[in-house]
Parts: structure tokens; sequence; C-alpha cells
């Protein structure tokens, strides 16, 4: 069942700025009770579900905003479209459709089946497999030379240090028997290229970066504004880089439901288990909606509406 209905707005609507239509977002779905924190992992079950932020920030850098923006949460999956972003920027678009494989796997996104499937072959950087493999091919010659790298990349499209979330780091690493098999399965079929209990710490790591909606929105702009940070004005990766990018989160940035996604907003997006989902409108806006109750699939259910009604009444779907 879609969690949001597709429609388009009303064509005699007259044109809404953007704190007009986070606002009116904002009010319509605050009360909402709507989905569950997730609780697999153990310390995201103890997160307040009534953190509601929404951000957005231009391509020109400026920002809009309503609701918690002092609250943080994990990234979690979001992490997975910045690094991905650093190593089509370092290695080419080339290396990750090879080593990694674009295309989305329609399955749950620690899917074991769906490795098995494709015998590793047809993975996806923004789903568990692929994104383990992303972190065993980024560059650096150590466990801690990769881990600063990706950090480094977050802090770059954030355009600020963020921190990680100890508490969740540490939870997610001492039960994460599920993704340390992915990334054993993946070295058996060749398709992991670093030691893969190394390699999963540190993608648990960049899953447990700590971010609010404002730190998040800037990232989601820097991809809407061709690589380069739009607070900071630093060239985060390159133009062609953030297409690539946006193409694999168009296809797999809600998972096993990114094909409803696309079918009613129209934009790249991507979530997290921990509540947080951006979406970007390439050339115009980053948006950013915290909200850590979730549906089935594992995504936001208040983000995804915020989102979708945002979208609709700025008239952004470009299809
Ligand atoms: O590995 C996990 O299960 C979490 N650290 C991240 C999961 C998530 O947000 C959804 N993944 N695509």
């Amino acid at each position: 069942l879609m969690l949001i209905n597709p429609s388009f707005k009303a064509a005699a609507q007259k044109e809404l700025s953007y704190q007009a239509v986070i606002d009116r977002a904002y009010d319509k779905f605050k009360d909402l009770k709507e989905g569950k924190n997730a609780d697999y992992i153990k310390e995201l079950a103890n997160v307040d579900p009534n953190i509601f932020g929404i951000a957005i920030v231009t391509a020109e850098g400026k920002v809009y905003s309503k609701g918690d923006l002092n609250q943080r949460v994990s990234i979690q999956s979001i992490s997975k479209v910045f690094t991905l972003a650093r190593l089509i920027e370092e290695q080419g678009a080339r290396v990750v459709a090879d080593k990694i494989g674009v295309d989305a796997t329609g399955l749950r996104f620690n899917s074991i089946v769906a490795v098995e499937l494709q015998k590793g072959k047809e993975i996806n950087p923004l789903v568990n497999p692929g994104a383990i493999a992303a972190v065993s091919l980024i560059k650096g010659n150590d466990s801690l030379a990769k881990w600063k790298n990706i950090l480094d990349t977050h802090n770059a499209f954030a355009g600020t240090k963020l921190k990680l979330n100890m508490p969740v780091y540490i939870s997610e690493a001492g039960d994460n028997l599920r993704n340390q098999a992915i990334a054993h399965l993946l070295l058996a079929y060749g398709r992991m290229y670093f030691d893969p209990v190394q390699s999963t710490d540190i993608y648990t790591k960049q899953c447990a970066i700590n971010v609010n909606a404002k730190e998040l929105a800037v990232m989601a702009a820097t991809l809407a504004n061709g690589g380069v940070n739009p607070i900071t004005k630093e060239k985060v990766v390159s133009p062609e880089t953030c297409a690539f990018t946006m193409g694999i989160m168009s296809t797999a940035g809600l998972y096993d439901d990114s094909g409803q996604w696309l079918y009613a907003v129209g934009l790249p997006a991507k979530s997290g288990v921990g509540g947080g989902l951006i979406a970007v409108c390439p050339g115009k806006f980053g948006i950013a909606v915290i909200s850590p109750p979730l549906n089935a699939a594992g995504n936001s259910v208040k983000a995804q509406k915020a989102i979708f009604d945002i979208a609709k009444d700025l008239g952004v779907n470009p299809y």
C-alpha cells in the first residue's frame, strides 16, 4: 500500500515561498503518529519519536527551516550517498559500475538473498552490501585512513565538523553480525576489496555520524549545487559525480520503495533508519526532514509525507 497518494497540485494554486510550504507541511504532519522507530539497532528504539525538523537549503545558500533543528539523529544509510560520491570522484563512475554494480536489488536493504542471487555482482552502493563494498574500495591504506577520508567527505558536504553518536555506534558495532555476514559473503565472491571485519566497522561508524535537519539539507544542497557547498563555497565533488550519485538515489534511495517514491515525487532522495530523509532538486535546493518513526520498508513516515507535500506545493517534479 502506498504511503503517499500520488497527485499534482491544483494548477490554480499561487506560487508559495519555501518558508510557507515548510510551515504548511510542518503544521499538517506534526501530530501524526504513524510508524515506529527502528529497533533492530537497539539504541535507535530509545530516540525521541517526536523529533520533527524540516530544512531547505537553496543552491544560493539560503536556509529555511522549521521544528527541531537542535536535535541530532544518526545519519544511517544517508551516509551511503556521500561515501559513494567520494568513491566516484576519486576512482570514476566506471569503477563503481564494475566493482559494485548500480542496479537496484528490489529487495530489503540488508538482504543476503540479494547478494546470493547475483553472486555478489550487481549489488548497489545505497544498500548495505554495496555500501560496505564502497567502504572497502574507498582510498586509504588502512582502516584509519579510510575512516578519515569518509568523515572528511561528510564534513565537507555538511560544511561543519560532524560528530559520532557513540551510543548508536557501540550499540550497532556489537550487534552487526548480519552486515558482517554480508561482507564475508562478498569476500567469498571476490567483491570485497579490504578486510571485511574492518570494512563493516568503518561502515557502522559512518552510519553513526550525528546530524540535524539543517546539516543534512546542506549536504543535499551541495549535490543540488553541482558539488559546491553553497554555504562554505568549497568544491567537494564535480557536477558529473553529483549526476551519477543522484542517478542511483533515484532508483535505490528508498530501498524497495524507491519506485513508489519516484512515481509520486520525482526527486532523487535517500532515507536512513535513524529517521532522516533527504531529497535533491538539481540546480535549486536540497531538503531534509528528520522524524524517527519508520514504515515497514524502513523509511520515515512523516519525512516522506512532508517532502512529498513540499515538492508538490513547489511544483518541482521534473518529469
Ligand atoms: O547497516 C544498517 O542496517 C544500518 N546501519 C543502516 C541501515 C539503513 O539506514 C538502511 N539502509 N539502507
